[in-house]
């Protein structure tokens, strides 16, 4: 059986979280594969509200697994609260299963984090990140000093290596005048941490494949973004993972051969938390109508996010990076009462209409969009349960953007309940 692979196309917050509780209908696995807890996933079931941060969007549906792959960044401390609370709530996190091989994000990350935006916010380059150590604990993988989750089976061990890399963190922190880590009080949470994953850690790149090898469903769920992907987004206003679909067969120990379907997520609109170039942001009263019937505000720090129309231009480079077969379309239902609706079918650069997003990102932060307006349904969608019953201008403008994004649409979203969601055929 094939492991299909969901992505954000945007941004992030595309709605991930909820197409990933969707799909896991008719799945046994769900994988995340890259990211940490800057992930911000929301589920909505009944009168209940759940936001993941790094528990896969399956746990929702009993006996599916919950795989947190090689290739996440895992706050084992926050894991432990995240697993903790979902367990108050009533739900079973033996459904889950964390890789011996995911990097472990530590008190001193998060620390570092903080530093390296300080300092960035000096000179006008700070990224804005979530605060959560990613970037940090990405840096320690590719230096090769990061420690894997399969540490939190050998309390000694850990406590040595933890021990040692807050040595050579705090050095750092007093060069940068910054108070230092107590080593003691963050071990002591640490350890207990550690006490209540060790059973979770295992081999999570066989298990995968021999699920699929039994003939079994797995689902990828990706976290941000493709213009968040460390290298095919606005960088350096990205994240320090791969959030592209291709991201899936080195964060879950995939192979190529063995994806099937990928589907992108793709908001009717376009948002973003953070810094960094955004063509079609609004500062006007559209926009902040986008934020508020949109609830537009981080799953995960709270913060408002920048909103604007939908960037054809971005999106297809997105589907184009993500091999996307199938679209999920999510927030329409946040367009219901727009008059006049306008999309960015190019880019003016010094002077030229471009069709591309350029890698420079001095580039991009200077294009002008380039606007077509279709006109509004004016009415409610919320309560449409299928493709045919949604307004016509509704349908034509799903049919716009699937041609301009040379995607196919799949799934419609118009709310962010489960029943919410129809396919298109
Ligand atoms: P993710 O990070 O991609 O999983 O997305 P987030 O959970 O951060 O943000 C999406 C937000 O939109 C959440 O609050 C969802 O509950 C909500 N949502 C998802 N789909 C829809 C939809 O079709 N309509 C509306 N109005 N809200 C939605
Ligand atoms: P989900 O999975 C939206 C953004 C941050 C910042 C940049 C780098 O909920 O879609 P980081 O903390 O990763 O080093 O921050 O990436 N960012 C997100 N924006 N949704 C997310 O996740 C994000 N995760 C990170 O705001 O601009
Ligand atoms: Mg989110």
């Amino acid at each position: 059986m094939s492991a299909d692979v969901l992505i954000g196309t945007q941004w992030g917050d595309e709605g991930k979280g909820k197409l990933i509780d969707v799909l896991t209908r008719d799945v046994d696995a769900v994988v995340r594969f890259q990211g940490g807890s800057n992930a911000g996933h929301t589920v909505e079931i009944g009168s209940e509200k759940y936001v993941l941060h790094l528990v896969p969007s399956g746990i929702f549906r009993s006996g599916v697994s919950c795989i947190i792959g090689n290739g996440v960044v895992v706050d084992p401390i926050g894991l432990m609260e995240e697993m903790t609370a979902l367990t108050e709530r009533g739900l079973d996190v033996k459904q889950i299963m964390l890789s011996d091989q995911a990097q472990l994000i530590f008190a001193y990350h998060k620390r570092a984090d903080a530093m390296k935006e300080a300092a960035a916010a000096k000179v006008g380059k700070k990224i804005g990140t979530t605060g959560r150590g990613i970037g940090p604990a990405y840096c320690d993988r590719a230096a090769r000093t990061g420690l894997r989750a399969g540490i939190l089976t050998k309390p000694e061990a850990l406590k040595k290596a933890f021990y040692d890399n807050c040595e050579r963190y705090n050095k750092e922190f007093a060069a940068a005048g910054m108070e230092l880590l107590n080593a003691d009080e963050e071990y002591a949470k640490l350890k207990v941490a550690a006490e209540y994953l060790a059973g979770f850690v295992t081999d999570t790149v066989v298990a995968v494949n021999k699920l699929l090898k039994a003939g079994k469903k797995v689902l990828c769920e990706g976290a941000q973004g493709t213009l968040l992907d460390v290298d095919h987004g606005t960088y350096p206003f990205v994240t320090s993972s791969s959030t592209v679909s291709g991201g899936a067969c080195t964060g879950a120990g995939i192979a190529p051969k063995h994806i099937g379907t990928v589907w992108g997520v793709v908001k009717a609109y376009t948002t973003r938390v953070g810094e960094g170039p955004f063509p079609t942001e609004l500062f006007d009263a559209d926009g902040e109508e986008l934020r508020r019937i949109g609830r537009e505000f981080g799953a995960t720090t709270g913060r408002p996010r920048r909103c604007g129309w939908f960037d054809a231009v971005a999106t297809r480079y997105s589907c184009m990076i993500n091999g996307v077969d199938k679209m999920a379309i999510t927030k329409l239902d946040v367009l219901d009462t727009m008059k006049e609706i306008k999309v960015c079918i190019g880019y003016e650069l010094n002077g030229k209409v471009i069709d591309y997003v350029p890698s420079d990102v001095e580039d991009l932060a200077k294009v002008k969009p380039v606007y077509e307006s279709v006109p509004g349904w004016n009415c409610s969608t919320e309560n449409v349960t299928c493709y045919a019953d949604l307004p016509e201008n509704a349908k034509r403008y799903l049919d716009h953007i699937a041609e301009l994004v040379e995607s196919e649409v799949a799934i419609v979203s118009v709310g962010p309940k489960r029943e919410q969601t129809f396919e298109k055929n």
